[in-house]
């Protein structure tokens, strides 16, 4: 059986962390190193993407995340690897 692994990609960026990104990243680091998700997702730091105006800003599943939080973040973390396991 295949191992399903997502990337999770939130950017770092001066924009993104003065809205948020850097807490972001401590509750998706939480959420992700625990529970069920443990070992499923990578977390990975990026250095600004040029979408400053929706920041704090995320990529999963080659999808952009715009005005991220927590929750959209996990949804989506979610139906990815919902997608890679049909
Ligand atoms: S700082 Fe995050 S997109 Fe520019």
């Amino acid at each position: 059986m295949k191992h399903k692994r997502e990337l999770v990609f939130v950017c770092s960026g001066s924009d993104c962390k003065k809205a948020g990104s850097k807490q972001l990243k401590k509750g998706l680091k939480k959420e992700l190193s625990d529970g069920p998700w443990k070992g499923c997702c990578k977390l990975i730091s990026t250095k600004c993407m040029d979408m400053c105006k929706s920041s704090p800003l995320a990529i999963v599943d080659n999808h952009f995340i715009k005005k991220a939080d927590q929750s959209k973040v996990t949804l989506a973390i979610k139906k990815a690897l919902d997608k890679q396991g049909s």
